[in-house]
């Protein structure tokens, strides 16, 4: 399976569970679908955590005969209201300020659950803290400027599984069946003991929510 990452990390956050295709570098989340898109070959499963799902959701709609399947983990439809987009131009100064480990710790009580194991914090912040500034910042402007997709729900046809932490505090579970429920024939997973890092926190449980491929 293909594996488009969240923010603040890389690819390198899903160990052995995929194929991961990074974010790269600069430009929009358009700008990363047509990467996974020139890099496939044949139609494939692909899977978005957060940030990597507003992207395969971008793949979606500009490459859909790319698309065999889709996993959309902790993520959502929606664009970024007014305050979020501010508070995307408060975290890209606050990366260019004080760097990328900084912006993480920030974020850190949001991506957990409650009590997480530390190692799996350190391995996250470990991502986060070698992101070169201009690759954050640059995440940050194509979260900010991402498109709505909610009209997309509705046209998804090829087999979709919504996989969600049960403590997500920045996606949170209710937001993931909902949107579940809007694409015909989705699977709706919840990953009991992970927050909005589910395949970090429990990678054995979101392997198992895979789809095949
Ligand atoms: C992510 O995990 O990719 C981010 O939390 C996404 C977001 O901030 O919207």
């Amino acid at each position: 399976m293909i594996l488009l990452h969240a923010f603040p990390l890389d690819g390198s956050m899903w160990g052995d569970l995929g194929t991961p295709i990074d974010y790269p570098g600069d430009g929009s989340l358009a700008d990363w679908a047509d990467l996974v898109a020139s890099r496939l070959e044949r139609p494939a499963v692909v899977g978005g955590l957060s940030m990597g799902g507003y992207a395969a959701f971008e793949l979606w709609r500009r490459h859909p005969a790319s698309v065999a399947g889709l996993l959309l983990a902790d993520t959502r439809a929606e664009a970024d209201g007014v305050e979020q987009r501010d508070a995307r131009d408060r975290s890209a100064e606050l990366v260019r300020r004080r760097g990328s480990a900084e912006l993480f710790d920030q974020m850190a009580p949001r991506l957990f659950a409650p009590h997480p194991d530390p190692a799996v914090v350190a391995q996250a912040r470990a991502i986060a803290a070698r992101q070169p500034t201009q690759r954050m910042v640059a995440m940050l402007e194509a979260l900010r400027d991402r498109a709505d997709s909610t009209d997309l729900l509705g046209t998804i046809t090829v087999p979709t599984v919504v996989v969600c932490g049960s403590h997500d505090a920045i996606t949170p579970a209710a937001q993931g069946r909902a949107m579940a429920e809007r694409i015909a024939g989705a699977r709706f997973v919840e990953i009991p003991g992970a927050g909005h890092l589910s395949a970090l926190e429990q990678p054995a449980l979101f392997a198992a929510a895979m789809p095949a491929g």
